[in-house]
């Protein structure tokens, strides 16, 4: 297993579609668990996505199972060829990304989803998903298609915010404050 290099904005791969997988074979299992170890090395995600490493495929795993305040959820999810079926609701929220490490910013999303994968052997999963769960789906599945949740933020000027990242008591806080952000 290993942790893996987290590709970040400006990098232009960010922007590329990621490749259905088509064989579920020992290589995919390695480097799933290897994403998995990534996810696991940064400061707490609760999903990841393949193209983040570099890897242009469509796998993600989402995780809020561990969230500070428990949310509805299915626990730990390896998703392969992800597809939202359904959308409904839309609500602003905030996000952060692994790839985007020095803001958070405000993103609409749907409030509820239906979604259809493969899992790691390649078995059909079925999810209905609410809440913070279905926008960590919606925000990991946009990673596979090149898109960045500063790329969804309503303005750039009003919706987008520095992160704070401090120590304290030896442990590495990350924390985000309201302060705006004002370049565009
Ligand atoms: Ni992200």
């Amino acid at each position: 297993m290993a942790v893996l290099d987290i590709l970040k904005l400006p990098d232009p791969r960010l922007k590329q579609v990621s490749e259905p997988v088509t064989g579920f074979d020992a290589a995919l299992q390695a480097f799933i668990d290897d994403l998995e170890e990534t996810r696991q090395a940064g400061p707490a995600a609760v999903g990841i996505a393949a193209p983040q490493v570099g890897v242009f495929r469509r796998i993600v795993i989402i995780d809020c199972s561990t969230t500070r305040k428990p949310v509805p959820n299915h626990g730990h999810l390896i998703l392969v060829n992800p597809e939202i079926t359904h959308w409904e609701g839309y609500e602003p929220g905030r996000e952060g990304c692994l790839s985007v490490p020095d803001y958070t910013g405000n993103v609409i999303r749907a409030t509820q989803i239906r979604l259809s994968a493969l899992d790691r052997h390649g078995e059909p999963v079925e999810y209905e998903m609410e809440g913070y769960e279905a926008r960590a789906a919606q925000h990991e599945i946009d990673h596979l298609d090149g898109i960045l949740f500063v790329d969804r933020v309503v303005s750039r000027r009003t919706d987008l915010f520095r992160r704070k990242v401090y120590q304290k008591g030896g442990k590495k806080n990350v924390t985000t404050k309201g302060t705006k952000n004002t370049k565009d």
